[in-house]
């Protein structure tokens, strides 16, 4: 007999299946919804399942255990080393389309790298490689994306910020970096986007109706190829499977609502840690933010991101599915077809592994060993790593530096008290930033 993975119990997988898949699954997989999402800070529902899954871990660790999410059992993978073993074997033995995920997903990107196997996922991948360039400190048009997030910071400055307005000013930067000035009006291309995505909440397992639509206004921008824009990389790549339109639609939510969230958490924890604050403003006054390499220069500030990503992740759980039988290092046997769960919101904040676990800590990234370490998986790592993540930095630091140089700045409608642990939720629809007036 193989050897097995410990069970928790059936009433332990249905507070699972209660207080962490229903909620992720009511606040929206793909579009989150807003009354929902506040619904589940205001009764800290990330706590809560904090704390379950932190009793469960004490009870079945230091391994990955079997836990029962609705109908079906999923081994919760939590112990960097094995969140290693599974995101350094994704997408093979590991895939990265579990049933939800893959019904979702096809009815606003049937043809996502995310989403994709063996052959299909190297050719799309490489192609994703090919354009956003992962491996290198800065992009080669990173002066082009340097003077749009400057436009972007901008926009942002002198008035109340709440998550509708830094999203809307995302989007319009994300259509400028991805398409080049062409598209920098075109909201109907996030319109129709976001009613896909809506629908993919309902897992339809086919593309919606707009789905051609959205093809359509992205293959019209990219025809352009616009100079200092990745269409122009797009087009002098060859084209992966299934056509390059069909990639960019996931770069343009990741970018325009994704790294908005982010961004918005990040200036609130700075807004109430005066000592962080103080730190990042005299970094930004040392460095020439008008250079690429000025900007990639501020490590602290994009620690203040990374914190934010990993304080309150924006990709709360996601999961893998065994292509074949694997065998753990510990020895246990994962059958074909199971779910492997990867659970952010415990993992971000392990109390018994992380000592910084609930404080806001950017200098573990600026100059400790954070980006070493393997729990922290808001861009996930391995070779299905995020091939956009160094990207998002870096348009993440150049709005940031450029709003802090701008001036003062504050939060309103939420409280981070830096002497006590951080609230394991930060609803982006309740609260405010603002930069104002001289610094
Ligand atoms: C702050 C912003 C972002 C966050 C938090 C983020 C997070 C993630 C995460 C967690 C994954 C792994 C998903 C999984 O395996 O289930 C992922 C994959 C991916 N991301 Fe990002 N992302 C961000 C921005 C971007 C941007 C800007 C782009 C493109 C321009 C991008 C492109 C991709 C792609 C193509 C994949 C799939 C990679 C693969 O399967 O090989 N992301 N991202």
């Amino acid at each position: 007999m193989p050897q097995d993975f410990p069970h928790a119990s059936a009433v332990e997988g249905i507070r699972f299946t209660a207080q962490i898949g229903i909620p992720n699954i009511v606040q929206g997989l793909f579009n989150k919804r807003e009354l929902p999402t506040k619904v589940a800070a205001k009764v800290g529902a990330d706590h809560f399942g904090y704390e379950l899954v932190e009793g469960m871990v004490k009870s079945y660790g230091p391994g990955p255990f079997y836990v029962r999410v609705a109908k079906d059992e999923a081994l919760l993978v939590h112990h960097p080393d094995d969140l290693k073993f599974v995101l350094g074997g994704s997408p093979d033995p590991f895939a990265s389309d579990p049933e939800p995920k893959l019904k979702g997903m096809s009815a606003f990107q049937p043809d996502a790298l995310t989403i994709s196997r063996g052959d299909l996922w190297a050719q799309r991948r490489s192609f994703a490689d090919a354009v956003l360039e992962p491996g290198t400190p800065v992009h080669r048009l990173a002066s082009s994306f340097l003077g749009v997030a400057a436009d972007t910071a901008r926009e942002l400055t002198g008035h109340a910020v709440d998550y509708h307005a830094i999203d809307s000013a995302f989007q319009r930067m994300t259509r400028r970096v991805v398409f080049g000035d062409c598209a920098a009006d075109d909201t109907r291309l996030m319109d129709v986007l976001g009613e896909l995505m809506s629908q993919g909440n309902k897992m339809p397992g086919e593309p919606g109706p707009e789905y051609p639509e959205l093809i359509t206004i992205i293959e019209g921008h990219l025809a352009k190829a616009e100079p200092g824009s990745l269409a122009a990389e797009i087009a002098a790549t060859p084209a992966p499977p299934g056509g390059a339109a069909g990639q960019v639609i996931h770069w343009l939510f990741a970018m325009g609502d994704t790294l908005a969230a982010n961004t918005l958490r990040a200036l609130a924890a700075l807004a109430t840690h005066n000592a962080e604050q103080s730190e990042v403003r005299t970094e930004i006054a040392a460095a020439d933010i008008t250079t690429p390499q000025g900007v990639a220069s501020l490590k602290y500030l994009a620690g203040c991101l990374l914190e934010a990503m990993r304080l309150w992740p924006t990709t709360g759980m996601f999961a893998r599915v065994s292509t074949r039988e694997v065998e753990f290092p510990s020895g246990a046997v994962l059958p074909e077809g199971r779910q492997v769960l990867i659970y952010n919101v415990f993992n971000h904040r392990n109390r018994s592994l992380i000592p910084y676990a609930d404080r806001f800590s950017p200098g573990e990234w600026a100059s400790g060993s954070a980006g070493e370490d393997w729990s922290f998986n808001f861009f996930s790592h391995g070779p299905q790593g995020c091939p956009g993540a160094g990207l998002s930095v870096f348009l993440g630091q150049a709005v940031m530096a450029n709003m802090l140089s701008a001036g003062a700045l504050s939060a309103s409608g939420v409280r981070l008290d830096p002497g006590k642990p951080l609230p394991h939720s930060l609803d982006l629809f309740g609260f405010e930033v603002q930069i104002t007036g001289a610094v």
